[in-house]
């Protein structure tokens, strides 16, 4: 399932009923985010999150988008290979980022994809 407005995309694994996914990009001009990304925890590993890029890069490439950021916490290690794999690559580092409710810090990663 899919959704494009106005400076969004929404894409949405599975059917309605039952999603298995969800990708959120927010768009303005040649940029897009990626705001989130998510597979259903029953459903992981199984190549929904790839699927969702794949179909948002061919969405952003037809909205003349050029390029792609996200931010993902250092300890994300599923995500950060999932986009590794999918072609971002990391330009910058927010360090202790994230501040948890027990204490602990995250460094946050941005990452960016060149489509063309
Ligand atoms: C990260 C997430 C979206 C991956 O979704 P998924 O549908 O399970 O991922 P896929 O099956 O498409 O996996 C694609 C690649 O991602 C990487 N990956 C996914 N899950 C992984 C895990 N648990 N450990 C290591 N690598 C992982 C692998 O490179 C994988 O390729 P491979 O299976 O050939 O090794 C999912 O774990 C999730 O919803 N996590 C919670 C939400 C979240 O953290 N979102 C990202 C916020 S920045």
């Amino acid at each position: 399932m899919l959704a494009e407005a106005p400076g969004a995309v929404a894409l949405i694994a599975g059917d309605a009923g039952a999603p298995l996914g969800l990708a959120l990009f927010r768009v303005v001009a040649d940029e897009a985010e990626l705001l989130t990304i998510a597979a259903d925890p029953d459903s992981r590993r199984r190549g929904v999150a790839e699927c969702l890029l794949a179909v948002g890069r061919e969405m952003l490439r037809g909205m003349n988008v050029a390029t792609v950021f996200l931010e993902v916490g250092a300890a994300n290690a599923p995500a950060i290979s999932l986009y590794e794999k999918t072609g971002f690559h990391q330009i910058a580092m927010r360090k202790d980022y994230y501040a948890f409710s027990d204490g602990g810090r995250d460094d946050a990663l941005i990452y960016k994809l060149e489509i063309n």
